[in-house]
C-alpha cells in the first residue's frame, strides 16, 4: 500500500478523504505545525472512523521530510497544499518522495508567478514571471521549473502528470525520479522567453541543447552542451520595440496525455461520485485537445487589439491557422487562447489578411505605434478564413462545461465581424 504524506493539513480535511476515497492505502500522516490545527485533526480522525490509517503528526513539515529521508522512510505521495507559496517545502518534498513517487503542490501566489512581482518570483521559484496573456501556464512551467531544479540537486528529475490552473491558483502533480544521466537532460528541458513590449511577439530560447547519437542505452544516448541563441534580435522583427526577458521557465509537456485519458475514463465510469463531475470533465478533455509540444500561447483579442481591429472569431482564426498548414488547440488556462505551432510571422500574416477583409482605419495610427509597423507590411501568404468542420474543438462540440464561467460567451464572431 501506499504511503502518504499531507504535510500542512489544517483541518485534516484532505487527508481523510484519502483515506476513506482512495483504496490501497496503507497510511497516511496528516501534518500541521499549528497545535490547534493538530487538535482539529484528531478530534476529525475520530468522528470519521479512519484512526486505522490516518496518524496526526505536529511538526514543521520540513523537519518531518528531512527526519523521514534520513531514516530512509520516504512517502509515496506528498501533498503540499500551504497558504502561498510552496517554495519553503520543495528541497525536503523532493527528498522525502520514494523512487517514482507523487508530489502534489498547489500555489495560491498567483499573483507572484503571473508577473505582478517577477523579482519575488526569482526569490522563490529561481524563475522570473511576465505579465503577458500566457501568464496562467507560465505559472505552472514556473512551478515545474522550480520542482525540477530542486530535484536535480539530488540526481532527480521531475515528470509531470497533470498541470492545473484553476481560478485563483495553479496545483501540479508530478513524479520524482533518480538517475545521474537523466537529470543532465534538464537543462535542455528549460527555456528562456522573450516577449516583446510593443507586440506581444514570445519566442523561446532553451537554456541546454541535447543532442542524440542515436545507440546505446537510451540514458546514455544523449550528449548535452549550450544551446545556441538568442533566437530575437535587439528589437521586435515585427513592430520594432523591446523584448522583455523571463522564465527560466518548463518548456516540455505540462501533462502525461495516457495518464489524463485514464482519469478520463474512471470519471465517466463513476459519473454522480464528485458533484465537480462536469467541471472535471470539461477541463480533463480541453487539457487533452492542448498542443502538447507547444509551450505558451496567444490570445485572439490581444492579437486584434495590438492592430485595433475587429476580432474574428477562434472559428475563424483556428480555421485560418488549419488552411495555413499549422496545428492549434485551446488551453485549459485561458478562455481565448491559441495555442499554435504556427511560428509567429505566420500568425501576423493572418491578422493582416484579415485587416485587409475587415480593413482597420490606419489614419489615426502614428507611425512608430506596433499596429502601423505590423500593418505596413504586405503578408506573404493568402489566408482562408472559412469555417472548418476540425476547427471546433471536440470538447465544445460536446457541450462540455469547460470554463469556471459564461463558456460560449466569446465563441461566436463579434459585433462587426463577417465570415471571411
Ligand atoms: C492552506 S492550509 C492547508 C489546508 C488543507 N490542505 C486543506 O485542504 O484543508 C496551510 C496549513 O499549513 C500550516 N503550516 C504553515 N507552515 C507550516 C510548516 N512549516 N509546517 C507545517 N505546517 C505548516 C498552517 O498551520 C496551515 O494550517
Ligand atoms: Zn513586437
Amino acid at each position: 500500500g501506499l504511503k502518504v504524506l499531507e504535510a500542512l493539513a489544517a483541518s485534516g480535511l484532505r487527508s481523510i478523504r484519502f483515506a476513506r476515497e482512495v483504496p490501497g492505502l496503507q497510511a497516511v500522516v496528516a501534518n500541521d505545525s499549528s497545535a490547534r490545527a493538530t487538535e482539529l485533526m484528531r478530534e476529525n480522525v475520530a468522528l470519521n472512523q479512519v484512526g486505522h490509517l490516518v496518524t496526526t503528526s505536529m511538526a514543521d513539515a520540513r523537519t518531518l521530510m528531512y527526519q523521514r529521508k534520513a531514516q530512509r522512510d520516504l512517502f509515496d505521495v506528498i501533498d503540499l497544499d500551504p497558504y502561498g507559496s510552496p517554495s519553503p517545502f520543495l528541497d525536503a518534498a523532493v527528498q522525502a518522495v520514494s523512487e517514482g513517487g507523487l508530489l502534489c503542490v498547489t500555489c495560491t501566489d498567483m499573483a507572484v508567478l503571473a508577473g505582478n512581482s517577477p523579482e519575488t518570483c526569482y526569490s522563490k521559484y529561481g524563475a522570473v514571471s511576465l505579465k503577458g496573456k500566457f501568464c496562467h501556464e507560465m505559472a505552472l512551467r514556473i512551478i515545474l521549473h522550480s520542482l525540477d531544479s530542486r530535484a536535480n540537486c539530488y540526481q532527480r528529475f521531475i515528470v509531470p502528470l497533470l498541470s492545473v490552473s484553476a481560478d485563483f491558483y495553479v496545483r501540479v502533480f508530478v513524479r520524482v525520479f533518480t538517475g545521474q544521466a537523466k537529470a543532465k537532460a534538464s537543462a535542455s528541458k528549460q527555456a528562456l522567453v522573450y516577449l516583446c513590449m510593443g507586440c506581444g511577439t514570445h519566442h523561446l530560447q532553451r537554456l541546454g541543447k541535447a543532442t542524440s547519437h542515436g545507440s546505446g542505452f537510451p540514458s546514455c544516448r544523449f550528449k548535452f552542451g549550450a544551446a545556441m541563441g538568442p533566437p530575437v534580435g535587439p528589437t521586435c522583427e515585427f513592430c520594432h520595440q523591446r523584448h522583455q526577458l523571463g522564465g527560466p521557465l518548463w518548456a516540455e509537456p505540462l501533462h502525461d496525455g495516457p495518464f489524463v485519458e485514464q482519469l478520463l475514463t474512471a470519471l465517466e465510469r463513476n459519473p454522480a461520485r464528485f458533484s465537480t463531475q462536469d467541471r472535471m470533465k470539461g477541463m480533463l478533455s480541453v487539457i487533452t485537445e492542448e498542443l502538447p509540444d507547444v509551450p505558451l500561447y496567444y490570445t485572439l483579442d490581444s492579437l486584434s487589439s495590438t492592430i485595433h481591429c475587429n476580432t474574428p472569431s477562434l472559428l475563424q482564426f483556428r480555421s485560418a491557422l488549419l488552411h495555413a498548414g499549422h496545428r492549434v488547440s485551446l488551453s485549459h488556462a485561458c478562455k481565448n487562447a491559441v495555442k499554435t505551432d504556427a511560428p509567429p510571422h505566420v500568425i501576423w500574416d493572418l491578422m493582416r489578411c484579415w485587416t485587409k477583409l475587415h480593413p482597420v482605419k490606419r489614419e489615426r495610427l502614428a507611425d512608430t505605434t506596433p499596429a502601423s509597423r505590423i500593418l505596413a507590411v504586405e503578408p506573404k501568404l493568402q489566408a482562408s478564413f472559412t469555417l472548418r468542420d476540425d476547427a471546433n474543438p471536440s470538447s465544445r462540440k460536446r457541450g462540455l462545461k469547460r470554463f469556471p464561467e459564461n463558456p460560449e460567451a466569446f465563441w461566436g464572431p463579434k459585433a462587426k465581424a463577417k465570415a471571411g
